[in-house]
């Protein structure tokens, strides 16, 4: 579905009062990796590591002047570091974000209908106002809310049921691919296994592929299927889950597992 080779986002530093470049913050570089049709693939490092940059490099979220990007990144076969925004439009709709702030990334002043309809109306443009409703209902179910959901506001729900209408707003297009930039790590440990279940339910009745971002290594294992290790921009590490748990090469990896404590939320997941 995806293979990502020798990724570079670099930002720039300006300084000197006609803000001169004088060097680049290397926040991705050189990462390649790959994520099968159907798979999640967990993102693991620490703060600053880099996993942001490339979920938002990978749906071209920055412009020309604010990143240094190079590499290749093949979506369903097609490279879409190259494409313009016109030719990326599209691809869109396949590709979808979920973000860790539901609160942060749902606009208040909008109903639910219209963060639904939102993204139905710029990708199916044939689909009547009626359409969009029913369709947007029928998000609301798949994701466990209640259908007069549809006409209420963000902050007259919980953080998991904001969560739950940003997963909805990611599939009402029928996305293929969805990247989950720590979509639980702002939730209440019990809520995060209900939406940790939920994305494992779709991902089986949709046929999702997932890239997770997240820093709780016992949901990651719960997850995912391959796990990559980054560290200060660099890829350190990337294998299936069991080699990543079981027999950790790098140095960085078996740090980061020995600090990680696989209390809490594990014994609130299902067991598969
Ligand atoms: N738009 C930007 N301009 C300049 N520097 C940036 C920008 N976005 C991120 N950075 C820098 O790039 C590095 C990687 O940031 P990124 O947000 O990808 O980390 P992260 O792994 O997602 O961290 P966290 O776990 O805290 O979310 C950091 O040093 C950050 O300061
Ligand atoms: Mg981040």
């Amino acid at each position: 579905m995806l293979r990502v080779r020798d990724l570079c986002t670099w930002f720039p530093i300006h300084s000197g009062w006609r803000g001169r470049i004088t060097g680049h913050i290397k926040a991705v570089d050189e990462v390649s990796f790959q994520v099968e049709k159907g798979s999640t693939v967990g993102l693991v490092g620490e703060s600053g590591s880099g996993k942001s940059t490339i979920a938002r490099t990978l749906l071209k979220l920055y412009s020309p002047g604010q990143a240094l990007i190079r590499g290749e990144a093949i979506f369903q076969g097609r490279e879409i570091l190259a494409l313009n925004e016109e030719q990326f439009r599209p691809m869109r709709r396949d590709i979808q974000m979920v973000f860790q702030d539901p609160f942060g990334s749902l606009n208040p002043r909008q109903s639910v209908a219209s963060i639904l309809g939102e993204p139905l109306e710029i990708h199916c443009p044939a689909m009547t106002k009626v359409d969009r409703r029913d369709r947007s209902v029928e998000m609301l179910k798949q994701v466990g809310l209640p259908a007069d959901a549809i006409d209420r506001f963000p902050h007259e729900f919980s953080g998991g049921q904001r969560q739950r209408i940003g997963i909805a707003r990611a599939l009402a297009v029928q996305a293929k691919f969805l990247i989950l930039d720590e979509p639980v790590s702002a939730l209440d440990v019990s809520v995060q296994a209900q939406i940790v279940n939920l994305l494992q339910d779709l991902q089986a009745s949709l046929d999702l592929t997932y890239l997770f971002i997240g820093h709780d290594l016992a949901v990651i294992e719960h997850l995912c299927d391959h796990v990559l290790v980054m560290h200060r921009g660099k890829l350190v590490e990337s294998g299936t889950k069991e080699q990543i748990y079981g027999d950790p090469r790098d140095e960085y990896t078996r740090t980061l597992l020995a600090a990680a404590s696989n209390g809490g939320m594990t014994a609130s997941l299902r067991s598969e």
